[in-house]
């Protein structure tokens, strides 16, 4: 028997001007796609927002429904609207923002494991990572690829 050990590396930047040009954008992007928000149940407004490999920016916001179930989160309605409208372009970096009447939340919002999933089936389709940036109200976090928030991945049928 071996015990093994799995790591994680990620970047913590204490404020949106701290981090990279084309994360900035995106990331503000996501602030502003919380917009688009319809969450009369839970109020928790999200917004995600994808940069595609031609530039293109697509945004996301979370739908809900009086059956719970046939609501979306911020980040799948934003990855199926880019497949869905560019099918050939691949998706390099989503970042997700969240909060309440306006407010950023005070941690980063981690997505849910659906959406992680989902995130990686479109990171194996296109064949090269993407990363994903956490946003909150000070701290944000980026890692450089789907596997670091979904280790030990399934995406082998
Ligand atoms: N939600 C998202 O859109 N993305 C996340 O990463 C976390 C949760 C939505 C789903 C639901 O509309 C509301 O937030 C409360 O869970």
């Amino acid at each position: 028997m071996t015990e093994k050990q799995i790591t994680i590396k990620f970047h913590e930047y204490q404020n949106l001007e701290e981090l990279p040009e084309q994360d900035r954008i995106l990331a503000k992007e996501a602030i502003s796609a919380m917009k688009g928000s319809y969450a009369p149940y839970s109020h928790f407004n999200v917004g995600a927002a994808i940069r595609l490999s031609n530039g293109k920016i697509v945004q996301g916001a979370n739908q809900e429904n009086a059956a719970f179930p046939s609501g979306l989160c911020a980040e799948r309605t934003a990855m199926f609207a880019a497949g869905a409208n560019y099918p050939d372009k691949d998706m390099e970096s989503i970042a997700i923002a969240g909060g309440v009447m306006g407010r950023l939340t005070k941690s980063p919002v981690t997505p849910c494991g659906a959406c992680r999933q989902v995130m990686a089936q479109y990171q194996t389709k296109a064949g090269r990572p993407m990363s994903v940036i956490m946003i909150s109200d000070s701290k944000i976090w980026k890692f450089n690829r789907v596997d670091d928030i979904l280790p030990l991945i399934f995406d082998s049928i």
